[in-house]
């Protein structure tokens, strides 16, 4: 048996290396490559390991690179980030091409998160609208505009799973599920790239954090991390890979640790996994001085943890100067060998080669493109689209929305009239001046017709010291010079006058993302009492929620006749609440993440298991898997979102009983728009394992559907399962699908309860 593994392993090798000769394209970078590196002394090859900031960007760290200039003239940097505009990096660039003695153009980069200048909707809200095109069509036009901008290096997407709302950076990633995660993932990684590399409006991709970085216990930002791997192969690495089969040219590490060994410096993560089982031929930077952070982490001096990075795969240090400062001393000392430093270093120019650096330096720094692919219209009014497209209404009783574009209305809340918080964090490129605010979209949109009264009501906050954080990149939340009182007066003097009340609350922009944990994710008091008394008027009240996370508002839901989650939206967040609310667009947005109704049930996710002693029905029971003081259910599921029309599911159905492990299975389902308007309804799919060698989820997403059905309208919805989509990891990390019988449900969110039984053979 090991004999025919080896034949079978030698086979695979000698399969690999033909089918490296045989690619003339990349015999050709080899041979360039090579040739470059033949000129290279020690310093100028460790030199391109070395990726620094000269600070322009937001920094996410307390170290900003010094002596960039003369760094660059001396080959000691090989890419570089935070700098922006043509003539900017033309400039840099030229300090490489021209000062330098082998003239080794750099990379620029930067973190284009969501969109580049033309904001669009946090990343979780962009997963929410469940729309694979549109999600890709964001990264094209992002990547259009930061390659008009002289940045062709991305270090988007964020592919980790977050099953923690209490993680400020949930707002930057797909939330929770990892096969909705692995289409995002793929989907973006496909915007920017565009599958050709060379063209002069296409970025590199970067796909972080490698990994698991979204599991950080008690959702506190770069804290420890320790899973099984059944749990990291099934539930949280798909996306990642997803992105590299996808092609992304570079993967970032993360901050934490995994297995107990950071991620930085992690042979297992970084050469076993991501390299030899996934086949990844790109280059692996480290997350901000997350080299350096190893120190801390216990794993030793600076040397130590440099040398560690980089047997471990890493290849570009990324603002820290561990390598450049002491990689050659471990050469010398034999710590490290030169093969490691030419690995890494021959991984850096093959990127720069890929990128058509080497045919002409200055290809993305052309002066005349800001101007015509910047902020165009076109843009704007993608980015308005796809805003609408992220919200999702999450209660609508007695069909209080769409709002009617006439009467009075009571526009109240600190997030109504808010630009500084519209576009949501992790915006470096953006400029949130040019934000449409909710009130402007108000006017925009219903504002002849319509009476629009507004005002403030409350902070987003009272707390000076919580201002004070959260204000770390300029005015969020803005403590008013009038009282509490004075402000509340004010806006129930407006609720008492208006038909209607809309109150938009919720977080300001940096109250989620890097290093914005809460371990209380409602609204903050301020607000709290703010709706508590536009809900006495007794007027109909709706309540917008702008939020880069999940929250627990399950008072404010109550108060509520209607709540639409609006996330933090972007440039055009004002025109594209209006859109919706005054029914312009038909909401279809789906949430991604579940919303708990306490901070006492995260971690809180929709594809559990079963357990010995589950909970039947919804009632404590003595002895089974629940709380004493809350149900298990959350306040929304994943999956959940409402429509101005329904849509009923009828008729689910299978082509056959049985499936062969190379056979497919197509399961057929009708939906109906059964009310009065017409709309687009993301038709999702689950699968139960019945039984499986390993405890199986009570249900995982295994496809989805998005479909625009006029109203009254029937259309018969199809997908096809193949064992693939049955298969998951087993402790020996083999995937395949077992057979036996399986349950597959269909519906509007994760219970759906629709259900067909099929068997694997
Ligand atoms: C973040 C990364 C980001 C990097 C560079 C870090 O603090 O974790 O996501 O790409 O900074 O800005």
């Amino acid at each position: 048996m090991k004999k025919l593994g080896i034949i079978l392993l030698a086979i695979a090798l000698l399969a690999g290396c033909r089918k490296e000769n045989t690619d003339p394209a990349k015999k050709e970078m080899d041979k360039f490559v090579s040739e470059m590196m033949s000129k290279m002394t020690i310093q100028e090859k460790i030199g391109q390991l070395n990726l620094v900031t000269p600070g322009g960007g937001i920094l996410t760290g307390s170290v900003v690179s010094t002596d960039v200039e003369a760094k660059i003239k001396n080959g000691q940097v090989g890419g570089i980030f935070g700098v922006y505009g043509p003539e900017k990096t033309l400039q840099a660039q030229k300090l490489a091409v021209e000062e330098s003695r082998l003239g080794i153009p750099m990379l620029f980069g930067s973190d284009v998160i969501h969109g580049y200048k033309t904001t669009f909707p946090l990343p979780i809200g962009l997963s929410c609208s469940w729309d694979m095109e549109l999600i890709k069509e964001t990264a094209r036009v992002a990547a259009r505009e930061a390659t008009a901008d002289g940045i062709f290096w991305n270090f988007s997407p964020m592919a980790d799973i977050a099953r923690d709302p209490r993680w400020g950076r949930i707002a930057e990633g797909a939330g929770e599920d990892p096969y909705l995660g692995s289409m995002v993932a793929q989907a973006m990684v496909k915007g920017y790239q565009q599958d050709d590399l060379s063209r002069n409006n296409t970025m590199m991709s970067t796909v972080k954090h490698m990994a698991l970085y979204g599991a950080s216990e008690a959702g506190r930002d770069y804290n420890t991390v320790d899973m099984s791997h059944l749990r990291m192969f099934n539930d949280y690495l798909p996306p990642y890979k997803a992105a590299v089969d996808a092609g992304a040219g570079c993967v970032m590490s993360s901050f934490n640790d995994v297995d107990g060994v950071p991620a930085s410096g992690n042979r297992w993560l970084l050469t076993d996994l991501l390299r030899t089982r996934w086949g990844f031929d790109g280059f692996v930077v480290s997350d901000y001085t997350s080299v350096n952070e190893m120190i801390a982490h216990g794993m030793g001096d600076l040397q130590q943890v440099s040398a560690l990075a980089l047997k471990a795969g890493l290849d570009m240090d990324m603002v820290g100067e561990g390598f450049l400062t002491t990689l050659e001393k471990s050469l010398n000392e034999g710590k490290i060998n030169q093969e490691d430093i030419d690995l890494a270093c021959r991984r850096v120019l093959e990127a720069k080669y890929k990128l058509g650096l080497f045919e002409d330096p200055y290809r993305y720094f052309d002066a005349s493109r800001p101007e015509k692919d910047i902020l165009i219209d076109e843009h704007r009014s993608l980015a308005r689209e796809t805003a609408a497209r992220s919200m999702v209404l999450l209660k609508n009783e007695n069909q209080l929305l769409p709002l009617k574009k006439s009467g009075t209305i009571a526009l109240v809340g600190p997030l109504a009239d808010s630009r500084n918080n519209m576009l949501g964090t992790w915006a470096p490129t953006g400029d949130h001046n040019l934000a449409v605010t909710v009130l402007e979209g108000f006017k925009n949109v219903a504002g002849n017709t319509a009476n629009i009264q507004y005002a403030k009501g409350a902070n987003i906050c009272d707390d000076p010291e919580m201002a004070k954080k959260v204000n770390v990149f300029g005015p969020k939340i803005e403590i008013d010079k009038r009282s509490p009182e004075a402000m509340l007066k004010e806006a129930l003097a407006v609720a008492g006058k208006a038909d209607v009340i809309v109150a938009v609350v919720g977080e300001a922009s940096e109250m989620t993302g890097e290093s914005a944990t809460r371990s209380d994710i409602s609204l903050p008091m301020s607000q709290k009492k703010l709706v508590r008394e536009l809900a006495k008027t007794g007027k109909p009240l709706v309540i917008v929620n702008m939020s880069g996370r999940p929250m627990t508002i399950g008072e404010e839901v109550n108060h509520a006749d209607a709540l639409l989650q609006m996330w933090h939206a972007g440039v055009e967040a004002g025109n594209a609440l209006a859109d919706v609310l005054f029914g312009d667009y038909n909401p279809s947005g789906k949430l991604t993440a579940t919303f708990p109704q306490n901070v006492g049930q995260i971690p809180i996710y929709y594809s559990i298991r079963n357990t010995g002693r589950p909970q039947e029905g919804s009632n404590f029971e003595k002895f089974k898997s629940n709380y004493l003081d809350v149900t298990n259910s959350p306040l929304f599921p994943f999956g959940y979102g409402l429509s101005y029309t329904s849509f009923q599911y009828a008729n689910i159905s299978t082509d056959k009983n049985e499936m062969a492990q190379d056979g497919t299975i197509h399961v057929s389902v009708e939906v109906t728009n059964t009310g009065n308007f017409d709309g687009e309804e993301v038709v999702q799919l689950y699968i139960r394992d019945m039984v499986a060698s390993v405890t199986p989820p009570l249900r995982l997403l295994k496809g989805f559907k998005k479909i625009f059905l006029k109203k009254g309208e029937t259309t018969t919805v199809e997908f096809a399962i193949t064992a693939n989509d049955l298969a998951f990891y087993h402790p020996d990390l083999s995937f395949y699908a077992e057979p036996g019988d399986f349950t597959v449900f269909v519906g509007g969110d994760s219970n759906a309860s629709l259900s067909k039984v099929f068997t694997l053979k």
